[in-house]
C-alpha cells in the first residue's frame, strides 16, 4: 500500500488508511501461531473485529478475551489462565491495551497482578524475557497507550488505579488506521480527543529540558485545536487521521510527565466510576488556573494555538472552557452530581495520585480541595 508510511519512533508503526490490513501479513512474517486477541466487549460486535478474526482462524489457532471493564480491573487479568500464547493484539481504545499488556505479564509470571504495581518495586520483579509480545490496533484516538510502556489497572477492591509499568510493555508493532474510528460516536471522540489535549497539554506543562516532548506536545496541540470539534460534529477521514495521530502523539510527549488535572481525573474515576477523558475534560480549565501562574510563557504559546494570538496567556482558563464546551462535554462537577462534602476524599485520592509529582507548580492537599470546589 503505497499511502503507509513507517514509523520507528517511539516503536514500530504502520499509520494510514488500511494499514490493519497488514496484521495477518506481519504474523505470518514473524512465525506466530497462537494468537490471543484482547477487544472489550463493543468491539467484539463490530464487523471489522468479526472479518479480521475469520481471516485469522484460517491460518493461526486463535482465541479472544474481552471480559474485562471500561476501568480494567485486578481479578479480571487474575482470572485468565491460559497459557502458550505466541502474541497478544490489542484491538479497541485503552482498556484493551491496558489488558493486553496487563497479560503480557500475568501469563508467565507467578502471582497475582498487582504484585507487580510500579509504586510497590514490582517492576523489578518482571523478567523481559517472559513477556508475551504485543501488538496495538487503536480504534478510538485518546490515550495514545497504543505507544506507552505501562498498563493501568484498578484494585478489584478501593477502585484505584495502579500502574504496571516495563520499557518493553511497549507494543512492538502498532497498526494505526483511522478508517477504524470513523464511526465512533461523537461522545467517544470528544471523550477520547480531550484526553489526548490533556496529556499533551500537561506533557508541555510540566517542569524540565525535553524539547522532543515539547514539540511534539505542541504539534499535537495544533492537530486537535485543527480536528477535535470537527471529528466530534461532522467526522470525515482527514481529521480522524489528525485526531489519531495526536492521540499517539500525547502517549509519546508525556513520558515528561502530567500533572494536576490527572490526577483530579484519576480521583473521579476512583470514586464516582466517571470515564477518564470526561474527568480530565471538566478539571482541564480548573487545573489550569491554578498553574497560570507557574506557567510564563507557556500560557500565551498555548492561547496562541486554540485561537487567540494576542493573547498575554491569562485568558488560557476560558479558552480551554471553549474547547471542552464546543465538544459538547460538562465543564463542572455538578453534572456529575458532585457537591462540596465528596471534596475532601477527591483532594486526598487526587494528593496520592503520582501525576501531579510532574506539575507545573508544587501541589498540596489543600490545594486539590480548592481546586475541586472551584469545579464545582
Ligand atoms: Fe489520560
Amino acid at each position: 500500500m503505497s499511502n503507509l508510511s513507517y514509523y520507528h519512533f517511539p516503536t514500530e508503526i504502520i499509520f494510514g488508511s488500511g494499514s490493519s490490513e497488514q496484521m495477518i501479513v506481519e504474523v505470518k512474517k514473524h512465525n506466530f501461531n497462537r494468537i490471543l486477541f484482547v477487544a472489550d466487549s463493543n468491539v467484539v460486535k463490530f464487523d471489522f473485529f468479526n472479518t479480521i478474526r475469520e481471516k485469522f482462524e484460517e491460518n493461526f489457532d486463535v482465541m479472544t478475551f474481552s471480559e474485562f471493564s471500561p476501568n480494567p480491573l485486578s481479578n479480571e487479568i487474575d482470572q485468565f489462565e491460559d497459557k502458550n500464547i505466541d502474541l497478544i493484539i490489542a484491538i479497541g481504545g485503552g482498556a484493551s491495551m491496558d489488558v493486553a499488556k496487563a497479560l503480557s505479564v500475568s501469563i508467565d509470571h507467578p502471582g497475582k497482578i498487582l504484585d507487580y504495581d510500579e509504586a510497590k518495586g514490582g517492576d523489578n520483579k518482571i523478567d523481559c524475557g517472559k513477556l508475551i509480545p504485543v501488538w496495538a490496533v487503536p480504534t478510538t484516538s485518546g490515550t495514545g497507550s497504543e505507544v506507552g510502556r505501562s498498563a493501568v489497572i484498578s484494585d478489584e477492591e478501593t477502585k484505584q488505579k495502579k500502574i504496571i509499568f516495563h520499557p518493553n510493555l511497549i507494543p512492538s508493532l502498532v497498526f494505526c488506521d483511522p478508517v477504524l474510528t470513523e464511526n465512533l460516536p461523537s461522545k467517544i471522540t470528544a471523550q477520547t480527543g480531550i484526553d489526548a489535549f490533556v496529556h499533551l497539554f500537561e506533557a508541555y506543562c510540566a517542569p524540565g529540558f525535553h524539547p522532543m516532548a515539547d514539540g511534539i506536545a505542541l504539534e499535537g496541540m495544533r492537530l486537535i485545536e485543527k480536528s477535535l470539534i470537527r471529528a466530534v460534529n461532522a467526522p470525515d477521514l482527514e481529521a480522524r487521521t489528525n485526531m489519531m495521530a495526536a492521540a499517539m502523539m500525547g502517549a509519546v510527549a508525556f513520558q515528561k510527565g502530567l500533572g494536576n488535572i490527572h490526577s483530579c481525573a484519576h480521583s473521579l474515576s476512583a470514586c464516582f466510576d466517571i470515564h477518564h477523558g470526561l474527568a480530565n475534560g471538566v478539571m482541564l480549565p480548573y487545573g489550569a488556573q491554578v498553574n497560570l501562574s507557574s506557567l510564563g510563557e507557556k500560557a500565551q504559546t498555548v492561547s496562541s494555538i486554540l485561537g487567540n494570538s494576542s493573547s498575554a496567556g491569562d485568558d488560557l482558563p476560558h479558552l480551554l472552557i471553549d474547547l471542552v464546551t464546543e465538544s459538547g462535554l460538562p465543564t463542572n462537577l455538578g453534572a456529575f452530581g458532585i457537591v462540596k462534602d465528596d471534596c475532601v476524599k477527591l483532594s486526598r485520592y487526587a494528593f496520592e495520585d503520582g501525576c501531579h509529582q510532574t506539575n507545573a507548580c508544587v501541589m498540596t492537599e489543600g490545594m486539590f480541595v480548592e481546586l475541586f470546589n472551584s469545579a464545582l
